[in-house]
């Protein structure tokens, strides 16, 4: 199978925004992390095995300061994930976790670390053994 993509604008945010004022993004649009700790967005990420999975979070950042977040997986040990300035915040790429996820249902939410908030995020794709990684678009 594909690598399953799932929108940030569709999953649950806590203290963020919507918006699609910025071009580049997949879907309608991107979640805006509100410029606090603790901001975050929380995906529900279907798995069909137990394993390790690559989990890609696409962002934007149009700061030269590094907008860490934490990243969980059904509200286990947090991994501290950098999303550095991309130059612009039209311009996108993708930061790269591996996680072990559970059959079935799984949450993964990405927290921002400090008080600049997180980056601008757009979606995480995720890509489990057997799956084929699409082209980044
Ligand atoms: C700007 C930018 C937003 C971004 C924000 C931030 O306002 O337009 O898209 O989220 O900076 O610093 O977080």
């Amino acid at each position: 199978a594909p690598s399953t993509d799932y929108q940030a604008e569709s999953a649950t945010i806590s203290q963020g925004v919507v918006e699609s004022n910025h071009p580049g993004f997949t879907g309608s649009g991107f979640v805006n992390y509100d410029n606090v700790v603790g901001s975050s967005v929380e995906f529900t990420v279907s798995a069909a095995t137990a394993g390790p999975q690559t989990l890609k979070f696409r962002f934007a950042n149009g700061t030269t300061t590094n907008r860490p977040m934490s990243i969980t997986v059904n509200g286990g040990a947090a991994v501290n994930q950098d999303f550095p300035g991309t130059g612009a915040w039209s311009t996108w790429q993708e930061a790269s976790v591996t996680a072990t996820l559970n059959a079935g249902a799984n949450t993964v939410r990405a927290t921002a670390a400090t008080a600049n908030g997180g980056p601008n995020l757009d979606r995480l794709s995720v890509t489990g053994p057997g799956d084929t990684e699409k082209p980044t678009a």
